[in-house]
């Protein structure tokens, strides 16, 4: 008997990722009228209600709602907050506030999963810089898969990103994942590490690639809630998500919008 040495992951067809890409287009439709709500005043759990609503309108089913038992739609995650905050009425935004917030629906049973982080009105503009670090370092993720590639190329180009952005905390408790006919699949994807290791990467794999960085530490803890993951020392922090497959043509992500629709939002306006 031949022992099988790597857990297993999930290739897909190329029909299977035109599924995934719509799964995709849901939740970057959902993050995008959700940051244009972000404003002073709004309630996390009014965004909350426009994210479940878009996604249901879309014929879509959100993928968090209920997942270990988590109760709402989406994670919104304020200032020192990390990932996994509950929408709640009483978090209201504040001017200068960063939110992050995460977002995941399922369409015909694949999964879609990205995460943003924004500034309510003015926001420090350490803090802005804050979130370029964390977005430049998921793109620079992204970047690195490619069939050929191996998962800690990923991870390499990630944590270096980080690196040469400035003094930051870069999360190591948590990681991006595989992702397909679930939310959470093999293999995790860690933010940092050597690059050349791990897993070969070859076409027809997702990953959800999610750096998460602080302007302090990088320790993190579980509020009572079971859910909030805050920073230890109460340092701002900034998390980005795309889900992305690996293509004969190099990555394709999936929780983009189209060319075509980039825009038109605030700035067509
Ligand atoms: N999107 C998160 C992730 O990337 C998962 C949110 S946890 C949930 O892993 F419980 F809210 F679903
Ligand atoms: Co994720």
């Amino acid at each position: 008997m031949r022992l099988r040495r790597d857990r297993v992951i999930e290739i897909k067809t190329p029909e299977q990722l035109a599924r995934m890409r719509e799964a995709g287009l849901v939740v970057a439709r959902t993050l995008r009228v959700l940051t244009e709500a972000v404003r002073p005043g709004i309630s996390t759990a009014d965004l909350d209600a426009i994210a479940e609503r878009e996604i249901r309108l879309a014929g879509a089913v959100p993928s968090f709602l209920g997942y270990l038992g988590y109760p709402a739609t989406i994670c919104t995650s304020v200032n020192e907050e990390i990932v996994h905050g509950i929408p709640s009425e009483k978090r209201r935004l504040h001017p200068g506030d960063v939110i992050s917030i995460d977002c995941g629906a399922i369409v015909d049973g694949w999964h879609g999963d990205a995460a943003v982080s924004v500034g309510v009105g003015e926001i420090d503009p350490a803090d802005q810089q804050l979130l370029d670090a964390c977005e430049t370092a998921l793109w620079r993720g992204i970047a690195e898969a490619e069939p050929g590639g191996r998962l800690g190329d990923i991870s390499h180009a990630v944590q270096e990103s980080v690196r040469a952005s400035g003094d930051y905390g870069l999360i190591r408790e948590y990681t991006g994942h595989g992702i397909g006919t679930a939310m959470h699949m093999e293999p995790a994807v860690p933010n940092h590490g050597p690059a050349g290791r791990g897993p070969l990467l070859r076409a027809g794999m997702a990953l959800a690639i999610e750096p998460m960085i602080t302007r302090g530490e990088s320790r993190t803890a579980e509020l009572a809630d079971g859910w909030t993951v805050v920073t230890a020392d109460g340092s701002r922090a900034a998390h980005f998500e795309h889900t992305v497959a690996i293509t004969p043509d190099g990555p394709w992500v999936l929780t983009l919008l189209a060319p075509a629709t980039l825009g038109a939002g605030k700035d067509a306006r």
